[in-house]
């Protein structure tokens, strides 16, 4: 972990201070240079601060919120608050002074319980009791807490069948889906409340979001995936080397980089499981090609995936990131499609052979490329319009791409949301799998490099197959769906908005026609069922001739 990167944008120089410097510059540079818009490393230095200033709390359930706030003002200015429900009532609050936490902190007390087997452990995971008065007033609470799940399907079918275009429906369907700021600022505080776990450790180190959580793809509900960050601490040897004498600390050698990162994963995971209270089931699946450990963290009800020298990922992380912004109709495609995949079970929250939504992402991208003109530009072409700042290699592999959306040309396709969709399943339906590989580098399908059903190239570890995991059986599955999209799509009858006044029952149309159960399936079992009926005829011709022979 504490090998070299070559990456320019994330690397602390120098001493802390400096370090702070540099990256405050960066941040304010990338901001200006973005019309306004952030790039993902400025977002995610805001969030993280914001987290270090916060505090999750355990409310009891009919809590006056009021109360509650002015109680805990008397440690200093509440910046942003909510409450969300989770098997109870929680609230983040944000204060305005990192003194504000160290003081409220200073004020808690070790719960007295009977067993004394509590781990002393303390950390801004808070329960707040009322000894006055019992803790379930019958009051009822002055607002609504949140729940932080997406809404079901049947919920999100009625409201598409309500709007009036399918590009109503597409952004409708985005924004029931999509992370609430609110759920963002909660993935950020898990983050930081586990840093503080490492920290016992390494207390330079961060654990910072990657994966759908911040790359604008996000659906309620989704993983939360962290890596721990430690650069920031191999960062300091990387100080120009002055004449005279100078001090080096003493470190440890690991047998391999690989062996490093899985010992410091299994001893954190060890502390996380024992000492960090929320976290629940943690499994160690060290042996993985990218070593995680997994638990449930219970008051945000988020499944987590922590990884540790994870820097490639984070990378996909920001282009991903980077061309959601680039147009509205990315993240409006993209989000359509995953749940489009998700209600037929083209993926699955359970791992297996199924299309996951990183490699569903990276599909939607290529057919976007391969738009006359094209919506988005290939990797390579945002490699070539990078700045000396952006140049990244990790672990040999050159990640560099531009980092200032404003540098990037756009070539004016004017295709709505709605049109792109029935164009992705035109184009999927008749993709040649059988001999193509997709690649976002190049923006063009290549050879295959290898024999596997469904071959999309890793954007930055080029000699990888990010669907390795896809079996035949779930790519024939993905393409017949994608051609009875395709064709439903071309059905006056269904793709009309249907008027309120046809019955009391709202009918399914444009979009949520598409999410209705498949037909394939079922196509499928009638022609089962008229074969059979055709075969029971054929037997009873056959048995009256034999009858007729015989008699
Ligand atoms: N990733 C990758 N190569 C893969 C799989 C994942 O680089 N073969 C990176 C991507 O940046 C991806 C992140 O790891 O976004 C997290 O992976 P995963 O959780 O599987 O995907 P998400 O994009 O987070 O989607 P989901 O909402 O299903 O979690
Ligand atoms: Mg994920």
């Amino acid at each position: 972990c504490l090998r070299r990167v070559d990456t320019f944008l994330h690397r602390g120089i120098g001493t802390k201070v400096v370090a702070a410097q540099t990256e405050a510059a960066v941040k304010h540079d990338s901001v200006e240079k973005n019309d306004g818009r952030k790039s993902l490393y400025a977002v995610q230095a805001e969030r993280q601060e914001q987290a270090e200033r916060s505090v999750l709390i355990s409310c009891y359930s009919r809590i006056k919120h009021n109360m509650f706030l002015k109680y805990l003002s008397r440690h200093g200015d509440i910046k942003k608050h909510f409450f969300y429900e989770n098997n109870g009532v929680y609230a983040v609050v944000e204060f305005a002074r990192q003194e504000s936490v160290a003081s409220l902190l200073e004020g808690a007390s070790i719960p007295r319980v009977s067993q004394e087997s509590v781990v002393p452990f303390k950390s801004r995971l808070l329960s707040l009791r009322n000894l006055d008065s019992g803790e379930s007033s019958n009051r009822p609470s002055s607002q609504r807490a949140q729940p932080q799940t997406a809404p079901t399907i049947n919920d999100v079918m009625q409201r598409l069948s309500k709007q009036e275009s399918i590009d109503q429906q597409i952004t409708q369907l985005t924004e029931a889906y999509q992370l609430t700021e609110e759920n963002i600022s909660l993935r950020y505080l898990v983050c930081s409340l586990l840093k503080d776990v490492a920290a016992g450790y390494f207390p330079e180190c961060t654990i910072k979001p990657f994966g759908s959580s911040v790359n604008g793809f996000g659906k309620l509900g989704c993983d939360l995936d962290m890596f721990l960050d430690l650069d920031g601490i191999s960062g300091q040897n990387m100080k120009m080397p002055t004449p005279g004498l100078c001090l080096e600390y003493q470190l440890k050698m690991g047998n391999s980089e690989r062996a490093t990162t899985q010992n410091i994963l299994s001893v954190i995971g060890e502390c996380v499981e024992h000492f960090a209270p929320g976290c629940v089931g943690l499994h160690k699946i060290l042996n993985a090609r990218c070593p995680l450990v997994r638990f449930a963290h219970q008051p945000s009800g988020f499944q987590c995936d922590l990884t540790a020298n994870n820097r490639v990922a984070m990378k996909s992380t920001e282009l991903l990131y980077l061309y959601g912004e680039l147009d509205p109709r990315v993240r409006l495609l993209v989000f359509t499609v995953r749940c489009w995949a998700r209600t037929h079970g083209v993926t699955s929250s359970i791992p297996g052979a199924w299309i996951t939504n990183f490699s569903l992402t990276v599909m939607v991208l290529f057919f976007l490329q391969k738009r006359s003109p094209p919506i988005i530009p290939t990797l390579d072409e945002l490699r070539d319009l990078a700045g000396p700042a952006d140049k990244s290699v990790i672990e040999g592999n050159d990640c560099t791409f531009v980092s200032d959306f404003g540098n990037i040309p756009l070539h004016g396709n004017t295709a709505t949301p709605g049109q792109l969709l029935r164009e992705f399943f035109d184009f999927y339906a008749s993709f040649p799998f059988n001999k193509m590989s997709i690649c976002i580098r190049k923006g063009t399908e290549q050879n295959k490099p290898e024999v596997a059903p469904l071959h999309i190239q890793n954007p930055f570890e080029t000699s990888l197959n990010v669907s390795k995991n896809v079996n035949a059986a779930q790519l024939q599955r993905f393409t017949a769906l994608c051609q009875e999209s395709a064709w439903l799509s071309c059905q006056s009858q269904t793709m009309m908005p249907k008027s309120k006044s046809e019955g009391s029952n709202l009918q399914h149309w444009g979009l949520a026609a598409l999410l209705q159960p498949s037909r394939v399936a079922g196509v499928k079992r009638r022609k089962q069922r008229a074969v059979g009926r055709i075969s029971e005829s054929l037997q009873s011709v056959i048995e009256s001739l034999k009858s007729g022979i015989q008699q």
